[in-house]
């Protein structure tokens, strides 16, 4: 487990605001309320048009904020694209893992932190061959974790599994954010998905939980929930 890091425990549950408009986001924010301290916003709700409207939103209510954007585009391209990120009170923003995009983010970066997507856990053997990588999975996340950090990002996004292997073999100064957490028992078709105190143990220092909350019949209580989880595995 990661020691080393000063996050306070309840900063380290982001809930992802996966939802088509402000008004939603900002209702199930409000009904929250002083349970969650840190939220994703991404592409859907970039798409309505009013992506800076809830920013600021939920920078005024105190939240953290993490903007989920997946940069990818030409070096230049992603350091202007983060530079409009810089002085909004944004935690992390997330870029592509490909070194030229990784090193113009992190040039252009003031007070955002950024985190890079090493390799979609979506992908397996079969589709990097497509994309014409030779190596396993866990080799390249591991490469590449190494590499963003080298050229001064701040952390990487990767899944439960994938965090014990970063964590054994990459500097403890990357941060790792874990998505793919399923808090109760798990009867879906995530097989990657881990627990919450499975994700600590292995070596996340953030967790990434969307549906399982959105979903909940209370999502204030399954937030309640997963912070007690947090508070525990951290005892
Ligand atoms: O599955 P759940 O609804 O909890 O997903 C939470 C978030 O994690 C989603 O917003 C999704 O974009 C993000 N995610 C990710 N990388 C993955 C898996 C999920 O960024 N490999």
């Amino acid at each position: 487990m990661s020691m080393k890091k000063e996050i306070p425990n309840h900063e380290r549950l982001i809930i992802a605001l996966d939802v088509p408009d402000i008004e939603q986001a900002k209702a199930l924010v409000s009904e929250i309320s002083d349970s969650g301290h840190f939220y994703k916003i991404g592409l859907e709700l970039f798409m309505t048009g009013q992506f800076f409207d809830l920013l600021d939103w939920l920078s005024d209510q105190d939240k953290k904020i993490f903007t989920d954007l997946k940069f990818f585009d030409i070096p230049q391209t992603v350091a202007r694209a983060v530079s409009q990120l810089n002085g909004r009170n944004v935690f992390f923003a997330t870029v592509h893992g490909n070194d030229g995009m990784m090193k113009a983010a992190a040039a252009a970066k003031q007070d955002v932190n950024i985190l890079a997507v090493t390799a979609l856990t979506s992908l397996d053997r079969g589709d990097l061959d497509d994309l014409g990588f030779q190596c396993d999975v866990q080799d390249l996340v591991v490469s590449r974790a190494r590499r963003a950090l080298q050229v001064g990002c701040d952390g990487v996004v990767a899944s439960g599994h994938e965090a014990e292997i970063l964590r054994e073999q990459v500097d403890s100064k990357l941060l790792v954010v874990t998505p793919g957490i399923r808090p109760v028992d798990n009867d879906d078709d995530q097989k990657r998905a881990v627990t919450v105190s499975q994700a600590f143990v292995n070596g996340a220092d953030y967790i990434v939980v969307g549906r399982p909350i959105k979903n909940a019949e209370s999502p204030k209580a399954m937030v309640d929930q997963i912070q007690a989880e947090i508070a525990q595995a951290h005892g």
